[in-house]
C-alpha cells in the first residue's frame, strides 16, 4: 500500500498554510483521512530544526549551513512521520518541501542545484512528491501579504531580488515536468484561489478512489 504525497509550495503569502485547510478539508469531506504537516519542521525534532532556520541570528548562517539543517530536518520528518503515513496509504500533504530548497537555497542563495539533487537523493532516495500545487502570485503581493501578517522572519527580511529568483526558480521547476506540478494563480481574492484549487482536488480523489 502507497499513500499519495502531496506538496503546497510557493512563496510567504502565497497562501499556502491558508489554503491547505481548505484541500484537506475537501479530502475529508470525501471520507479520507489526509496528514497535513509541513517543512522545516513536521516532528519535534524538525521543529526545532526550524526555529533555528527561522530565527534572526547575531551571526549571519552560511548558505552551506541553511541548505544542510534543511536536509537534517527533512530526513528526520520524512523517516518520523511522512513514510510511516504513507505506507498505512495515507494522503500526505506538506506545506513545503524540497522544492523550497531548491528555490531558496539554489535560486535565492545561488547554492549550485546538483549539490541540492545530490543531497535530495542522500535523504529521499526515489522518494519525490506525485503532486506539487505551486501557489504563484508577484513578488510585491507576497511580500505585502507576509508583512501584514506578522513580524517578518529571517527569509522574510530578504531582498525583492531574491524573492524574484524564487519564484523564477518555482515556475522554471514547474515547467520543466508539468505532469507533476499544477500552478495556482494565487493572486486573486480567496474565493479565486479556492475556484483555482478545485480541478486539483478532483484530479486528486479520483486518483485515490472516491
Ligand atoms: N488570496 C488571498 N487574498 C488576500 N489575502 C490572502 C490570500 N491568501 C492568503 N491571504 C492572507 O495573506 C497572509 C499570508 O497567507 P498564508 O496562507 O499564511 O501564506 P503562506 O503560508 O503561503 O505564507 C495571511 O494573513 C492570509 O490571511
Ligand atoms: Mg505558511
Amino acid at each position: 500500500m502507497s499513500g499519495l504525497f502531496i506538496t503546497f509550495e510557493g512563496p510567504e503569502g502565497a497562501g499556502k498554510s491558508t489554503n491547505i485547510k481548505v484541500f484537506a478539508q475537501a479530502l475529508a469531506q470525501a471520507g479520507h483521512a489526509p496528514l497535513t504537516t509541513r517543512e522545516p519542521g513536521g516532528t519535534p525534532v524538525a521543529e526545532r530544526i526550524r526555529e533555528v532556520l527561522l530565527s534572526v541570528h547575531d551571526e549571519p548562517m552560511h548558505a552551506d549551513t541553511e541548505l544542510l539543517l534543511m536536509f537534517a530536518a527533512r530526513a528526520q520528518h520524512l523517516n518520523g512521520l511522512i513514510r510511516p503515513a504513507l505506507a498505512e496509504g495515507r494522503i500526505v500533504i506538506s506545506d513545503r518541501f524540497t522544492d523550497a530548497t531548491y528555490a531558496y537555497q539554489g535560486g535565492g542563495r545561488g547554492i549550485d542545484p546538483r549539490r541540492i539533487a545530490a543531497l535530495e537523493t542522500w535523504v529521499q532516495g526515489e522518494l519525490r512528491p506525485d503532486l506539487v500545487l505551486l501557489f504563484d502570485v508577484p513578488v510585491d503581493v507576497g511580500i505585502a501579504r507576509a508583512r501584514a501578517r506578522s513580524e517578518l522572519d529571517r527569509f522574510e527580511q530578504e531582498h525583492r531580488s531574491f524573492f524574484e529568483q524564487v519564484r523564477n526558480t518555482y515556475l522554471e521547476r514547474a515547467a520543466a515536468d508539468p505532469a507533476r506540478y499544477r500552478i495556482i494563480d494565487a493572486s486573486g481574492n480567496l474565493e479565486q484561489v479556492h475556484r483555482e484549487m478545485q480541478p486539483v482536488i478532483e484530479e486528486v480523489l479520483e486518483r485515490v478512489g472516491g
